[in-house]
């Protein structure tokens, strides 16, 4: 009995190997165009079927949570390495690209790099100091792994009247924190590239913001490469491919290269808020929500082939809908849908028409 459990149980992995394995795999089709690429945890690099996976698809990686500051530097005196090392390391070992993410942002930040040694709100000189020690370690350990580093993350307002996102980083250091992230960053590694990342890029003020932003500090002569659409996006958002090759056009009239850094479609409206789950919120991925969803996928990745010149990634945020952020966030429990892969992590409906523009 249990011996024909077991040949059942490696049937059926052999039977969900080949379900991976007999298709050309997303970076394949990709490759004149663009590196796919994926974010992961280091659970989802371990031996497995999402390794499997990642190794078939995606040509990049980026660590979803281990590199930002929680994570990374918990304490003052304290770097927690590992698990972004077993990234890294999995990269390297299939020549993956690698891009790091974040440096600087106001969320997953550890509360000690704002207060001195008695609880007080930290001075200037101190949080710069710390700015730099933080840039450094992070960057200099991974010197010539990771090519293009997130630099500094969600620094313009959601309000079209206000330009900064009044963080703790913008209270203490004024709108200067960004030159000083982006020039520690490169005094670290010289070679990486390195990106200002956003969501909502594609909203006509917090687009003209961040463009103002990225002139201002390119005319200061602040070394800054790139820019991130984090692209997460839904199924009943207006996005439109006008809207879209407007940012990418816009933000590579600076000289700066595009990527597509958090792409997901969510399958319910778009909300940045927490809320507590009530019995109405559904939870179906319905046929008509599927081709909301397919049509948009398509729609983003018609404009991104397009713009191929300027264009130079493409990450999703989660590797299937097995799991991904949207199942806790903003609804707790809710279940979503958002990627190219479904719970068994075959590719969906949405994948073979991303890919369906060689035929
Ligand atoms: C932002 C961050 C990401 C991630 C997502 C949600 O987009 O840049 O690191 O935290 O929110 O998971």
């Amino acid at each position: 009995m249990r011996k024909c459990a077991l040949a059942l149980l490696s049937l059926l992995a052999f039977a969900h190997t080949a379900i991976c394995q007999d298709y050309k795999g997303l970076k394949d089709y990709y490759r004149d165009y663009f590196p796919a690429g994926v974010s992961v945890a280091p659970q989802s690099v371990a031996p497995g079927d999402e390794a499997v996976l990642i190794r078939k698809n995606f040509a990049s990686l980026t660590a979803e949570n281990v590199m930002k500051p929680q994570p990374i530097h918990p304490e003052e005196n304290r770097y927690n390495w590992e698990p972004a090392d077993q990234i890294v390391n999995f990269a390297q070992a299939n020549g993956l690209k690698m891009r790091g993410h974040t440096l600087c942002w106001h969320n997953q930040t550890p509360k000690w790099f704002f207060e001195d040694k008695d609880g007080n709100p930290v001075s200037r000189e101190l949080l710069l100091q710390r700015l730099r020690d933080h840039i450094y370690a992070v960057v200099g350990r991974y010197k010539g792994k990771v090519y293009a580093w997130d630099v500094v993350n969600e620094a313009i307002s959601e309000q079209p009247d206000q330009m900064y996102r009044p963080t703790k980083w913008y209270q203490v250091l004024g709108e200067e924190y960004i030159a000083k992230a982006f020039e520690y960053a490169h005094e670290a590694d010289p070679d990486a590239l390195l990106f200002y990342n956003d969501f909502d890029t594609e909203k006509p003020a917090k687009r003209d913001h961040i463009y103002s932003m990225l002139k201002g500090l390119l005319n200061k002569g602040v070394p800054i490469h790139g820019v991130g659409l984090q692209g997460h996006w839904s199924i009943y958002d207006n996005l439109t491919a006008a809207g879209l090759e407007e940012s990418i056009t816009r933000f590579a009239s600076l000289g700066l290269t595009v990527q597509i850094t958090e792409l997901d479609i969510s399958i319910y409206p778009k909300d940045w808020n927490r809320k507590e789950r009530r019995a109405s919120d559904t939870t179906s991925f319905t046929p008509e929500k599927e081709q909301l969803q397919i049509d948009k996928y398509k729609m983003i990745f018609n404009v991104l082939r397009k713009h191929k010149d300027k264009v130079s990634g493409v990450t999703f945020w989660n590797i299937s809908d097995r799991k991904s952020w949207l199942d806790t966030f903003p609804i707790k429990g809710r279940k979503d849908y958002p990627l190219l892969f479904d719970e068994a992590l075959r590719p969906k409906k949405a994948f073979w028409e991303v890919v369906d523009f060689e035929k």
